[in-house]
């Protein structure tokens, strides 16, 4: 049987596939490559030896879905399909709850239909808030402050109502902190469309002279150094945690919400000092005013995902960022 990957040449679908194939299971992706594009199917067969069976297909477009559960014996859902562009999403929210919302509705839909009731979410920490104290662990009172993230958690309480319903599904909500890097090979990697609003990204355009310097927004805050405190995490070792989320759903049905981080946390002129150390460039940026939005520190509890998933973070902060930039410049035109 195999695995559908939504989303699956996104970034993080990306590895996951890689993840999957190298595990051995039978993938099988589909996306509608708004965010991605076709050539990375070939890049994680490139990487893994092996095939990929790939749709072109929106999650919108039931009957598209209806073809790929129709075709395939297919045994759980990674779903990462969705947007995820923050300040758009406040821009223009309908967008937001309609791919993310209305799109997961269906999937769950085709999934019921074809009795095919185990999924792997992609959440987020935003769905933490601002109002929890760091380290941020898995019950605690969840809020969020823009569309996006109550896409998360409207299809987290979604996932919990169908679960509870009926007790043959079986879920994993995984809340990410920030996933970063690249796989080593330089192949695939975030190729975000447009400008960037995470911290990332924009370090590397700074470099490349693409946007001018990095804005650090914000030097006054109650952290070691004055900037905001996150929790990196290498997308290898967070497409790890999907393959044990996988493992551990054969196992068992109902809903659990993982998070997965690293539990460590480091400041944006942390990172930048990393970032040039390692890979010998300077990163040209100026201090502006804080940004809407951002808390001083956000960084997760990983305990539940060591205990379930006998999981844990391998990679550091040196290797994030010198994985990123090979990814650059093997990409670079
Ligand atoms: N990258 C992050 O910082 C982060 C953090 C927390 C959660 N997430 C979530 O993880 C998931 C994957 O994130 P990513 O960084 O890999 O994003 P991404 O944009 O690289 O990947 C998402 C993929 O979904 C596809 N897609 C979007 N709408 C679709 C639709 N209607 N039908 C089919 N395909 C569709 C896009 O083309 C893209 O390839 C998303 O759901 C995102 O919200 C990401």
């Amino acid at each position: 049987m195999a695995i559908l990957v939504s989303g699956g040449t996104g970034f993080i679908g990306s590895h996951t596939c890689v993840e999957l194939l190298n595990k051995g299971e039978e993938v099988i992706i589909f996306d509608n490559l708004s965010n991605s594009k076709r050539e990375v199917v070939g890049k994680i067969e490139r990487i893994t030896g092996k095939k990929a069976k790939f749709y072109k297909a929106d999650m919108l477009d039931k009957d598209a879905l209806e073809k790929i559960f129709g075709e395939n014996d297919i045994e759980a859902v990674v779903h990462f399909a969705g947007y995820k562009a923050v300040g758009e999403s406040v821009h223009v929210p309908l967008k937001y709850f309609e791919n993310n919302i209305v799109g997961t509705i269906y999937l769950c839909e085709t999934m019921k239909k074809h009795n095919c009731k185990k999924m792997v979410f992609s959440s987020s920490a935003t769905v933490y808030g601002m109002k929890n104290k760091s380290p941020l662990s898995e019950e605690m009172p969840l809020s969020v402050t823009n569309p996006y993230g109550r896409t998360k958690l409207m299809i987290e309480d979604m996932l919990r109502d169908i679960c509870t319903a009926d007790s043959e599904w079986g879920v994993m909500l995984l809340r990410y902190f920030n996933p970063i890097g690249a796989h080593k090979s330089g192949l695939i990697g975030e190729d975000p469309n447009g400008i960037p609003t995470n911290l990332l990204p924009n370090i590397v355009n700074a470099v490349t002279k693409k946007n001018g310097p990095l804005k650090v927004f914000g030097s006054d805050y109650p952290t070691r150094d004055g900037s905001c405190v996150r929790d990196y995490i290498h997308v290898e070792d967070l497409a790890a945690g999907h393959v044990c989320a996988l493992k551990e759903l054969r196992r068992r049905n109902g809903i659990e919400a993982v998070n997965l981080g690293t539990g460590n946390g480091y400041s944006v002129f942390e990172i930048i000092d990393a970032f040039e150390k390692v890979n010998g460039v300077k990163v040209p940026y100026e201090i502006v005013g804080r940004r809407d939005g951002d808390v001083a520190e956000c960084y997760a509890n990983p305990e539940k995902a060591k205990r379930i998933f006998k999981w844990n973070a391998t990679r550091g902060i040196s290797e994030m960022c010198a994985d990123l930039w090979n990814y650059v410049l093997t990409n670079r035109k």
